[in-house]
């Protein structure tokens, strides 16, 4: 049955269609992909290179990315840095333990009917809801099902075994988390990995935003491996907006 619309609604849902298909395509542009730009992909590879030489002394090659609002980019980069590691040929697992606004099922387009959630809670086992090969070299755990209680299911003995099985089976374990100024979920994981790499974005995070994240960190005794600045914009030959360019730094 086809139901007509006054005008001023029938715009309405027009202009909000335009802006998810926006959206939608913008999401793409920023996961690495054979269309990426020169300049991400190189950005991505040194900042893989720090990492891969910061994690070279710890025997843990876990490693979770988080920052300190929702938003900032952490699932972008987590994704974006499962697929660089991956593409060197080690084996990759990313796991979405955002259990309060899991994102990875989104950027890689899988199911997400059952995952990490659902196997933390023994309602599955880790084989059944992994989806393999995502890419060569890289596997994924989605989040699962979103629960009522994030924060005791990431205590639960099962994540410390589920861990010591995927240091065994993977090259590279990265977990990507929920805001540390919001929840304290990534700071639960801090004994699985050897350390945190932190996200801030251009014309978003403050300096304030930056001091509390490191705050938290320290506070729980934990190791930031280094900074991603997402976001940042570069003026072109005409004043148009360039790039995005991605920027590590190593933290000392
Ligand atoms: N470098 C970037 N430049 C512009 N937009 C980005 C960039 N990285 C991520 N985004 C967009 O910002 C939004 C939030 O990113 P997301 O990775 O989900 O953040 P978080 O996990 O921190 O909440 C998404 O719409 C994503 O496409
Ligand atoms: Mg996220």
């Amino acid at each position: 049955m086809k139901v007509k619309l006054p005008g001023q609604k029938r715009r309405e849902i027009k202009a909000e269609q335009a802006v998810n298909t926006k959206k939608s395509k913008n999401k793409d542009k920023n996961v690495l992909s054979e269309k990426s730009k020169f300049a991400i992909v190189e950005a991505y590879k040194s900042a893989r290179t720090n990492i891969m030489f910061s994690l070279s002394a710890s025997d843990k090659k876990a490693f979770a990315v988080t920052s300190y609002a929702k938003g900032d980019g952490k699932s972008t980069v987590a994704a974006n840095l499962a697929i660089s590691f991956s593409k060197m040929g080690k084996k990759v697992l990313l796991i979405d333990c955002d259990l309060r606004r899991p994102n990875q099922h989104n950027i890689l387009k899988l199911e997400n009917k059952a995952g990490f959630s659902d196997m933390i809670g023994r309602m599955v086992v880790f084989d059944d809801v992994v989806h393999r090969d995502v890419l060569p070299c890289l596997d994924v755990l989605t989040s699962g099902t979103i629960p009522p209680n994030p924060s005791e299911l990431i205590c639960s003995p099962e994540l410390d075994r589920l861990a010591e099985r995927l240091e065994r089976e993977y090259d590279y374990v990265i977990y990507d988390t929920p805001p540390i100024g919001v929840v304290a979920d990534a700071i639960l994981l801090k004994e699985h990995i050897s350390g945190y790499i932190l996200v801030t974005r251009e014309r978003k995070t403050t300096h304030g935003d930056i001091e509390k994240l490191l705050d938290n960190i320290k506070i729980a005794d934990a190791k930031p491996l280094g900074f991603i600045r997402v976001g940042v914009t570069h003026e072109g030959k005409r004043g148009r907006r360039g790039y995005y360019y991605y920027y590590y730094y190593q933290y000392y």
